[in-house]
């Protein structure tokens, strides 16, 4: 560890603060961090801490998530600009527009939106959980799923319900290059293709794996003896399975426009915005609070709370 990495260590002993970091968070962030997780992982660590501060390295939307399942907390983030383009496709307004429109239809949303859309949702999902909670409600209910489009159609695809879809999607995600794509199965014609699933439905089809983070891991640590992977998601992740498992061959898609194959990373700029110097700032000046108003905040913990109880 250098040094500003163990001043982090040793304020977050001395003031019972756990730094919690998702998988697409800077390689020396995820270093520094108590937990890496996918968002499902970082709800639940949140849930269950005893800490008293909880600096949340990732974007607002995993903060707010902390903060409305711990509002007796401390709930920080580095830099509280880190937004995420998905959760901004649908905002408040939006979604009460949508339900005026489908007023017997219950919503499902993905965990990557704002407290207030939360607080007008009935269950949220993750990219984890999204198949098990969706199975969970009656076959015959009618559903809004928002906002991210292709984990929709993935999810109607796999359960096969016929949810009504917002347009929304991650800037990151849908815009992989198919020709690279294929370019590199043909190249590594035994690598396993591992796909987050708001990658767009034909790198879906590509593809031999599609989960989250956490999925896209576990299965690269689980099936070492396959040597090659070819990873369709944001870049932060391979720090992790390059430290997990350093004798495979893990390649990057890289985003469209990108010249040549396997030589460019696709990045969430936003994600990237929390460094170690504004994770210190933060836990030594406890700034950057994060807080959930009290109306919204008591609305939006039940379909968080209900997607915990299901994905149990
Ligand atoms: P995971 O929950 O799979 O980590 O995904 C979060 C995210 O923002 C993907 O872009
Ligand atoms: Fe949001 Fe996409 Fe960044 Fe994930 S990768 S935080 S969905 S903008």
């Amino acid at each position: 560890m250098n040094e500003i990495q163990q001043s982090i260590r040793e304020l977050a002993a001395g003031k019972n603060a756990i730094i919690l970091a998702h998988y697409y968070q800077r390689p020396e962030i995820q270093d520094v961090a108590d937990f890496i997780g996918d968002s499902l992982a970082l709800a639940q660590k949140a849930a269950q801490t005893d800490a008293s501060i909880l600096v949340m390295c990732g974007v607002h939307f995993m903060a707010e998530t902390a903060k409305i399942l711990c509002p007796e907390k401390k709930v920080l983030i580095p830099d509280p600009t880190a937004g995420c383009s998905l959760a901004d496709s649908c905002k408040a307004e939006d979604l009460a527009a949508w339900k005026k429109q489908h007023p017997d239809y219950q919503v499902v949303s993905y965990v990557n939106t704002s407290a207030a859309v939360k607080a007008m949702t009935d269950v949220v999902v993750t990219s984890s959980n999204a198949i098990q909670i969706v199975n969970h409600l009656p076959k015959d209910s009618k559903i809004l799923f928002g906002p991210d489009h292709n984990l929709g159609a993935y999810i109607n695809s796999v359960t096969g319900r016929e949810m009504e879809l917002w347009n929304g999607c991650c800037h990151v995600h849908s815009r992989f290059s198919v020709e690279a794509l294929l370019e590199l199965k043909k190249q590594y014609p035994q690598a396993k293709v591992l796909a987050h699933p708001e990658c767009k439905q034909i790198i879906l089809n590509l593809s031999d794996v599609i989960g989250s983070t956490q999925a896209i891991l576990n299965y690269v640590r689980q099936h070492t003896e396959e040597k090659d992977f070819i990873v369709v998601t944001e870049s932060g992740i391979l720090h992790e399975m390059r430290k997990a498992c350093p004798e495979v061959n893990l390649i990057p898609v890289p985003p469209e426009m990108t010249e040549g194959v396997g030589c460019s990373c696709n990045e969430c700029e936003y994600m990237r915005q929390n460094t170690l110097e504004k994770l210190y700032d933060c836990l030594q000046n406890e700034s950057n609070e994060v807080i959930v108003g009290k109306e919204i905040a008591e609305k939006a913990v039940l379909p968080i709370q209900k997607m915990l109880d299901w994905s149990k």
